[in-house]
């Protein structure tokens, strides 16, 4: 039966079916996008709770909530702490209107128009981000520190051999011997068991998310991320259709046991056990143990994300969570660009045997190979030792900025370190403006309603003078 709350029409929940291959949560939040989308949920008007919702039909609490959920991060609906659940108010321009009223006004508009839904979603998730090259800007080592003669010299070396084998396709899992390379370094250094024929070269993190999504779910699966969380892995398993999930972290890393309450059938749970990202935590054993016993039973995939475990200061990591699965569900990934420099474009993944050359096919058809140049270089400094040095001088150095940081801000910010709820939105964009890139914490929440606020400091790519002045600057914004 069709509901009315607030002034808006609820579509009738009465037809869904659990017969039908969609499931529940996602023929909720079919029917909700389809009335705001078509005008009878107009934005800005208050949705009936989710309890209230369920109990008018057959589904239960969970069902809507997690229809809920998927509206909230598609930017659908908004959710306030103590006040509901809203039709977003900042809809796109045309939404509620006839689709023969949709005429572009102006040129902005027609671009939007020829988009597809997914396209208005890649399109609003994609973070190119203007204040990137800004002191503190996220996922950029240090630069000046990178030993760039001996690289220009590796290059030159092999530029000058090259033969003409190197003008054609790569191979699309990758060069050999950089895989080999790749999988040495992992087995040493990280507890991964693969053999090379497992590693696949990639361009980036992002480009190993992309395609996991894709291959592995369904649209409409579920699939757990971190809460806080990467924006990268949200927005790869958004655009594949997946339902998110998000899963609270705490000080253990991503809590299993709400997960598997929230969510026991999902197909996939993204995580960064060795150094959370945004909070820093490092999953506890006993989780790492939990989560791979889940996804054994639940016949689901884990995307572990160890973006940067090369960098811990004080202890050695915990070796690698697909070192520790016997089942063969974990997928694992891991970057050169942050270790090395960001334009090198060469991540890698290691994936369970049986599904390397479903990886390799949709990596050629994504785009092709890497550039077999930048990979046997790679190899080149992998083979002659400047990669193992290059990671030490690199640690010492992040650790002496790390202090650095602390200690400025322990003596700078003593007494201002308390961020109001959302008000660490409001000192980001005021940092903004004067250069230095400091997202606010409550971003990387998908639910509003958990967020903590904070301010997140990457100190990696900047100078120490640079750090300090932006935290004496800093204590200026917090005192206005
Ligand atoms: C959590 C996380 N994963 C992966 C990456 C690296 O991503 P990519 O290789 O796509 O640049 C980053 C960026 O620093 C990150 O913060």
């Amino acid at each position: 039966m069709a509901k009315k709350a607030a002034g808006a029409i609820i579509p009738p929940f009465d037809q869904l079916s659990g017969k039908v291959r969609v499931p529940l949560h996602r023929q909720v939040y079919q029917r909700l996008k389809n009335a705001i989308l078509g005008g009878s949920l107009a934005p800005g008007v208050r949705l009936p709770s989710a309890r209230t919702l369920a109990g008018d039909s057959d589904v239960s609490r969970n069902t809507v909530e997690i229809a809920f959920a998927e509206l909230e991060a598609e930017g659908f609906v908004e959710r306030r702490v103590g006040a509901g659940s809203f039709v977003a108010a900042a809809m796109p321009d045309f939404v509620g209107k006839p689709l023969h009223a949709r005429t572009a006004k102006t040129s902005t508009n027609r671009v939007n128009h020829s988009l597809s839904e997914r396209g208005r979603r890649i399109k609003a998730a994609a973070e190119i981000d203007p204040t990137a090259t800004l002191a503190f800007a996220p996922c950029m080592p240090s630069l000046e520190a990178f030993p760039l003669q001996t690289w220009n010299r590796l290059t030159a070396r092999r530029a000058r051999l090259a033969g003409r084998d190197l003008l054609g396709n790569g191979d699309p899992a990758g060069y050999r011997p950089l895989r080999e390379a790749v999988a040495d370094y992992l087995s040493t250094a990280r507890g991964v068991k693969c053999n090379w024929q497992q590693v696949v070269i990639l361009s980036r993190t992002q480009q190993a998310l992309n395609l996991s999504s894709r291959l592995l779910l369904d649209e409409g699966e579920q699939a757990w991320i971190e809460e806080p969380g990467y924006l990268g892995a949200r927005a790869a398993l958004q655009n594949a259709g997946a339902c998110i999930i998000p899963v609270p972290v705490d000080e253990q890393g991503l809590n299993v046991e709400r997960g598997i309450k929230l969510a026991p059938a999902a197909r996939l749970a993204y995580i960064t056990p060795s150094h959370q990202y945004p909070l820093g935590v490092t999953m506890s054993l006993t989780r790492r143990l939990a989560l791979l016993a889940w996804a054994k039973s639940a016949g689901a995939w884990i995307f572990e994300d160890d973006y940067d475990s090369e960098f811990r200061y004080t202890n050695r990591p915990l070796a690698a969570v697909q070192g520790l699965d016997s089942a063969g569900r974990v997928i694992y990934a891991g970057t050169f660009n942050k270790v090395m420099f960001p334009s090198l474009r060469l991540a890698y993944i290691v994936v369970p045997p049986h599904l390397v050359d479903a990886f390799i096919a949709a990596r050629a058809l994504a785009d092709g190979s890497a550039p077999t140049l930048a990979q046997i270089v790679m190899t080149d400094f992998i083979a002659e030792g400047h990669f193992s040095s290059h990671l030490r001088q690199m640690r010492a150095l992040y650790h002496e900025r790390r202090d650095i940081l602390l200690d400025a801000v322990a003596r700078e910010l003593a007494g201002s370190l308390r961020v109001e709820a959302a008000a660490d939105q409001k000192i980001s964009t005021q940092a903004a403006a004067r250069k230095f890139h400091i997202p606010p914490l409550s971003r990387y929440y998908l639910r509003n309603r958990r967020a903590q606020p904070g301010l997140i400091l990457n100190y990696a790519g900047t100078p120490p003078k640079i750090i300090r002045r932006t935290v004496r600057t800093l204590a200026t914004i917090f005192q206005t």
